[in-house]
């Protein structure tokens, strides 16, 4: 069981990520954290494993004070995974499985041994355990990065928008995994997203955050949807119910805007708006922070993952999903080729959405 009393964190420059946050997520469930871009879940999610400490209130982790727990021990049982999967690009997938395993002291077969049951257990076939990352299509290397995540068999389970760069169509199989793994494992989950679709397909609770760092509501699925708590909470999960046929929209009604644009490899002035860096055929690459310093060509070390593209003509569910997964909340359009052709914000594709509503009657 994790317990949040009274969270709040700061940040040094008067950020309030989290306010006031009480939370109980049971032993044993997944737990969903839901909101926009911005609304401190990944801050809350961090502070779990004291990756950030709070400013104020306490964190219980199985009754415990986590501030009593000396950090490297708790995160010994809190496995933690991110978008992109966050793999060791030189590492073959199954040394990226085996790290924790020979962190721990296993030997190197034990470690490998254990590696390969875990690639089996994520559904990923043996032979995939030789390659690098970069071989692995975008699902495979989120399934590699769970196995990674599981590897020294912790209780507790951080997932921090793990799907969130994969198209919807692939997502949904790793959904399906991943409850199949649940079903199997049993271990708390905290998994967070944008996705409010996803949230109430996986989670037994979902907490529905808001701008602000305040939780809006915290229930059962079907709770949300039937009593949402108030005018936000109705807006955010109100998109659910058209959200599937949205799928078959088609996105061209959303018109697409001009995007700053930085180029990787190449010397950037300072700016106080995000830019999307690209590369030399215009594919994204990721985002550069408004102040940003870049001393010399930009490396990708510095962007901020992107969150999903979509394709100009293609649903609109898509445009959707790529602003409410955006750190800049702008969407990013691209061309059959994948090369930037723009972006859109998420409020300009929920006024086409109610726009197809009202038409409808
Ligand atoms: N290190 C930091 N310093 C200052 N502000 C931050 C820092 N990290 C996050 N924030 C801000 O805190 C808020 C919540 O961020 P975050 O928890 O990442 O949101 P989410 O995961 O919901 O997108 C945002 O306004 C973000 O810009
Ligand atoms: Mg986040």
């Amino acid at each position: 069981m994790i317990e949040f009393r009274a969270v709040t964190k700061r940040f040094d420059d008067g950020t309030i990520a989290v306010n006031n946050l009480d939370l109980v997520v049971e032993a044993g469930t997944i737990t969903v954290f839901v909101g926009p871009s911005g609304c401190g879940k990944t801050t809350s999610l961090r502070m779990v494993n004291r990756m950030i400490d709070p400013s104020s209130g306490t964190i219980l982790v199985d009754g415990k004070d986590i501030l009593s727990v000396d950090p490297p021990m708790l995160r010994r049982g809190i496995g933690y995974v991110i978008q992109q999967a966050g793999l060791f690009p030189h590492r073959t997938v199954l040394d990226n499985v085996a790290t924790v395993p020979l962190l721990s002291g296993w030997s190197r077969s034990k470690a490998r041994g254990r590696a390969a049951e875990l690639l089996e257990l994520v559904g990923l076939p043996a032979e995939l355990g030789k390659r690098y990352p970069v071989q692995l299509s975008g699902g495979q290397q989120q399934r590699v990065g769970v196995a990674r995540a599981l590897a020294a068999d912790p209780p507790v389970l951080l997932m921090d928008e793990p799907f969130s760069a994969v198209d919807p169509v692939v997502r949904e199989g790793l959904q399906d995994e991943l409850l199949r793994l649940q079903a199997e494992l049993d271990k708390t989950i905290v998994f967070v997203t944008h996705d409010i679709d996803e949230a109430v397909r996986i989670g037994e609770k979902v907490a529905v955050f808001r701008e602000g760092g305040i939780l809006a509501q915290y229930d059962r699925p079907a709770e949300l949807l039937a009593r949402p708590a108030d005018d936000f909470v109705a807006h955010f999960v109100g998109k659910d119910r058209g959200y599937r046929s949205l799928s078959f929209v088609d996105a061209s009604g959303v018109e697409v805007g001009a995007v700053p644009l930085v180029q990787v490899s190449e010397a950037v002035e300072p700016s106080g708006e995000w830019r999307l860096a690209v590369d030399d055929r215009r594919h994204p690459r990721g985002w550069l922070a408004p102040g940003t310093t870049v001393d010399g060509p930009l490396v990708e070390d510095v962007l901020k993952p992107g969150g999903s593209l979509f394709e100009v003509g293609q649903s609109i569910r898509g445009a959707l999903d790529a602003a409410l997964s955006s750190p800049s909340g702008l969407g990013v359009a691209v061309d059959a080729e994948g090369a930037v052709v723009g972006a859109v914000t998420a409020t300009q594709v929920l006024a086409v959405i109610e726009g197809l509503r009202e038409s409808r009657g």
